[in-house]
Order: C-alpha cells, then structure tokens, then sequence
C-alpha cells in the first residue's frame, strides 16, 4: 500500500513536470486567413525575396540567418516575440513589423494587404 502511495506519487510528480512542456508544443487553434491563396503567397514570398534573410521550406534559398528560419512557423506561439501568433496579428507584422516592434530587426518592406495574406497563409502551411 505504501509503495502504491509513493508510485502514485513518483507519477504525478513527473506528470506535473511533462504537462505544461505539452501545453507549449500545442498549435494555437487557427482559422484559415479567409480570401487568400498559399501558392500566391508562395510567389510574393519569391518576390519580395525574404530568403535574403530567412530559410523558408519549399523557397528556394541561400540559407540566409538575418532572421530566424521560418519552418514550422504554423506551430509558433509569437511573432517577433511579441505578437500572438493568429492570421491577423501575421498580416499586421508582415506590412510593417517596427510599427510592431519598433526595435525589431526586420524592415518594413511594402508589403500590399492581399500579398501579406497570402504569405501569412502560406507561411501557415509550414506545420
Ligand atoms: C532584411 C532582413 C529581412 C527581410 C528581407 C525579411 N525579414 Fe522577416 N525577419 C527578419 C528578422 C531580423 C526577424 C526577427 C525579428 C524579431 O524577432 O524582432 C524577422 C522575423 C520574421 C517573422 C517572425 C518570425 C518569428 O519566429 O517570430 C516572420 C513571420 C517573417 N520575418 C517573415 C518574413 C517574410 C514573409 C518576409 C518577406 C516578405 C520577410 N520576413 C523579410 C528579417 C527580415
């Protein structure tokens, strides 16, 4: 009986250690980033040519480490560190991140609405 009560014990401790590490590794709950298209965010991401500072999978890229390799971006808690990462908190980093951060690293680099939508959902698909 004793030993039962000290196993019980031994388990909840090491429970009470893993769960919170579980609950960071959940993707936060998203709803798709309504009217826009990943293949077209695929193509404005090789426009704008972001792998001049990220590795993003699936571009074509010299594996640039100015920013922080975008793969499983979809799992991500925070954007910058600063912002939840959600479709429209994405958008709004993606059109100007110092308006975000202002001492963030990455510029403001013009990007229209519809084009930070589509990258936003295909950045999404990087689970
Ligand atoms: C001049 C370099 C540069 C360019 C060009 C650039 N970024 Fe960034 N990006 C950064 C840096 C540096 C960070 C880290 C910013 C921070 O944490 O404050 C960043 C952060 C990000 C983040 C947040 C990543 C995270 O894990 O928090 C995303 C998403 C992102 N960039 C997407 C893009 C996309 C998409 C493009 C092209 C449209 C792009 N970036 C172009 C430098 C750049």
């Amino acid at each position: 009986m004793r030993k039962t009560g000290a196993r019980l014990k031994t388990f909840m401790r090491v429970a009470c250690l893993l769960l919170p590490v579980a609950g960071c590794g959940e993707s936060v709950p998203r709803v798709p980033v309504s009217g826009a298209d990943p293949v077209r965010g695929k193509a404005a991401i090789e426009r704008y040519g972001c792998v001049a500072c990220h590795a993003i999978p699936g571009i074509a890229n010299p594996g640039s480490n100015v920013g922080p390799p975008l793969n499983r971006f979809a799992k991500r808690a925070y954007i910058g560190g600063v912002l939840p990462n959600v479709p429209a908190e994405l958008v709004r980093w993606l059109r100007d991140p110092p308006q975000a951060d202002p001492r963030t690293a990455m510029p403001d680099i013009g990007i229209s609405e519809p084009d930070a939508k589509d990258i936003a959902a295909y950045l999404y698909t990087l689970d």
